[in-house]
């Protein structure tokens, strides 16, 4: 008889092929009457993969050993909690960087040439002998600020470094093998920085870290990219900043709240709006449910884990 697992949303058919292949899979997201699913296998789920696991839940699941999450951000899963109740839990690390720092150069060539607008601007016949788009910004030159110089940010480094810019960070320390200038202070490193890329984890560490004296210091000819989670920027006062012009333009790949994000973004011009696409491609997202299966194989098999973050 195979573990029962239970899955909280739908993942790739690869994916979920494995873990049915392999495990007894229940799955929330279908569940007409959740709670009820729940309790019905609460004497049974060794395993959770997917996300949103907080410690209700677990409570609720008296076997669970392990919380497979799907994605490298792990800041929906309670993971204090998984600890005091010698819970496990894994993330897919790695396997999405390039995908994420592709994403990201996209979204900043994309702000700085309006591609988005300009696309517009000639599907809606706009585009006549006397009227042209206008001229814009370029990246190389320009210095960018990457906030969280981690597998992501040096992914987004090397790119950056490829289009001419001139690359410095902040993290909570200096890494030592890192060519790049570091900045100890995130609002001095805004300051003296076209481009601030965010690219750190979510969560109470960097809760508004990019706060409105950060987005202030950016300025008006400073350009926001966030990458990372919603939760690392005051996003009232970036709205503000962005309606009044006091921040440049904004690249938005995540939101405070998603999908259902404050739509007064979408009233704005200076900004490109992607809704949480950093990792979704085929290739990326089957890697990243290859790990999700791998670490549980793992677990089941008493073998260490592959990504484990508890
Ligand atoms: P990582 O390798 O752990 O890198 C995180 C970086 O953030 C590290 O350089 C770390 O440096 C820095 N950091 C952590 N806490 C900080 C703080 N309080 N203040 C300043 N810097 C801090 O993580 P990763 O694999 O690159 O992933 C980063 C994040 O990207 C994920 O957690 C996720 O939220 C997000 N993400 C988003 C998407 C998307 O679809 N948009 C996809 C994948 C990942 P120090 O330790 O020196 O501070
Ligand atoms: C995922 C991400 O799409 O990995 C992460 O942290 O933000 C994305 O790759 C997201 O976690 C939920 O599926």
């Amino acid at each position: 008889m195979s573990e029962d697992i239970l899955q909280t949303h739908k993942l790739l058919p690869r994916c979920e092929e494995e873990l049915a292949r392999r495990f007894t899979v229940h799955k929330l997201h279908e569940a007409a009457d959740k709670d009820a699913l729940i309790a019905e296998l609460a004497p049974r789920v060794r395993a959770i993969a997917g996300s949103n696991v907080n410690a209700a839940l677990m409570d609720k699941l008296p076997k669970l050993e392990i919380i497979a999450n799907f994605g490298v951000g792990y800041d929906t899963i309670d993971t204090a909690a998984a600890k005091q109740r010698n819970i496990r839990v894994t993330n897919t690390p790695n396997v999405l960087n390039d995908a994420v720092a592709e994403i990201t150069l996209g979204l900043m060539i994309g702000l700085a040439r309006r591609i988005p607008q300009a696309d517009q601007f000639v599907r809606q016949g706009k585009w006549t002998p006397t009227s042209g788009f206008g001229l814009l910004t370029e990246l190389n030159g320009k210095t960018v600020g990457i906030l969280g110089l981690g597998r992501i940010g040096k992914e987004i480094a090397v790119r950056c470094q490829a289009m001419k810019m001139r690359v410095v960070y902040h993290g909570r320390s200096q890494q030592k093998d890192e060519p790049y200038v570091y900045y100890d202070k995130l609002v001095d490193m805004a300051r003296d920085s076209d481009w601030l890329v965010l690219i750190a984890p979510g969560g109470k560490g960097t809760d508004k870290i990019v706060s409105r004296e950060v987005l202030e210091a950016l300025g008006p000819e400073g350009f926001l990219v966030n990458v990372a989670r919603g939760t690392l920027v005051d996003e009232a006062a970036m709205l503000e900043l962005l309606q009044s012009k006091k921040l440049g333009g904004a690249a938005l790949d995540v939101f405070e709240k998603e999908p259902a994000m404050d739509q007064a973004f979408w009233a704005l011009d200076n900004v490109v709006l992607s809704p949480h696409q950093g990792s979704a491609t085929n290739q990326t997202r089957n890697k990243m449910g290859d790990l999700v299966v791998a670490n549980l194989v793992a677990h089941f098999a008493g073998e260490p884990l592959l990504s484990a973050v508890v």
